[in-house]
């Protein structure tokens, strides 16, 4: 039975994750910084093992690593999808809270990689990494969260290089905006016309779910992947594809007008 460690399992997608691996027959071990019991409570004592800790702590990684095959004996993929997303504008932002969030967005998944090496080439495991669509294109006022997604996909890359040769596959899921508070919550927070502002900026006119992302993570880890490597894969119903101006015109309710001149 495969096994797999998922970081930030606590809530949202990463909680999504496990559950869609447990489901799926694979062994979890879920970590979070806190509230780990609602994660646990879900998957139940059967073939799940859930830590806290704080993957800022350079231990930690080897710590949850070694646990893992304590328990279960072998390892075939790492889910880095713990993520912080602090952090406003360059005036606003001091130094020490920019490199917080690159320890944990970036630092992080480069331990969880030296950690697990051994365990991953005896497998030939795979490693996945949630970035973001704001890797690439970056949105006002974040300024330490989209650097760490473009990092993020970069290490992915530099990783895929290298640990290809031991049949390991590393990857990145790119998320476009995922409902991860709930239909109602989302409801309560966002006014009609300001959740018709998000979905005109999608061609499916709608935001995501956390298990649309668990549902890519689980395929990545799968043999039916076995030739990805080094991906960063959208999952964002295609708003990175959509063209600035058609999104400006849906937003202002304005049909495309197509071709002017009538040349074909
Ligand atoms: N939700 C979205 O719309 C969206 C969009 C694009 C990318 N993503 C990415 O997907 C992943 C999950 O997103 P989410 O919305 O579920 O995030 P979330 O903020 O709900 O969950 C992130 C988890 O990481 C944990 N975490 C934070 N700092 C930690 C630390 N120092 N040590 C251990 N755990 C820590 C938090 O406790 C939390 O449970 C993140 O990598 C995020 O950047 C999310």
């Amino acid at each position: 039975m495969k096994t797999v460690i998922i970081t930030g399992a606590g809530q949202g997608i990463g909680q999504a994750i496990a559950l869609a691996f447990h489901n799926a027959g694979w062994k979890v071990c879920a970590t979070d910084l806190r509230r780990i019991e609602e994660t646990a409570a879900l998957l139940g004592e059967n073939n799940a093992l859930c830590l806290e800790g704080d993957v800022t702590d350079m231990a930690f990684p080897a710590r949850v690593v070694a646990a893992t095959l304590e328990r279960f004996g072998r390892l075939d993929c790492i889910v880095n999808n713990a993520a912080d997303q602090r952090g406003t504008t360059l005036e606003d932002t001091p130094v020490a809270l920019f490199d917080t969030v690159q320890a944990v967005n970036v630092r992080a998944p480069y331990l969880f990689a030296q950690a697990g090496l051994d365990a991953l080439k005896q497998t030939k495991g795979s490693i996945i990494n949630l970035g973001s669509l704001v890797g690439n294109q970056p949105i006002p006022e974040r300024v330490a969260y989209s650097t760490s997604k473009a990092a993020l996909a970069g290490l992915t890359r530099a990783l895929a290089t290298d640990l290809g040769r031991y049949g390991i596959r590393v990857n990145c899921i790119a998320p476009g905006h995922i409902m991860t508070m709930g239909e109602q919550a989302w409801k309560e927070r966002f006014s009609e016309d300001e959740q018709q502002v998000f979905y005109t900026h999608y061609p499916l006119d709608r935001v995501g779910h956390p298990e649309e992302i668990a549902a890519v993570a689980l395929f990545l880890a799968s043999d039916a992947a076995s030739f990805i490597t080094g991906a960063t894969v959208p999952v964002d119903g295609g708003m990175s594809i959509l063209c600035p101006e058609t999104g400006a015109f849906r937003a202002a309710g304005v049909h495309w007008p197509g071709n002017p001149g009538g040349a074909s």
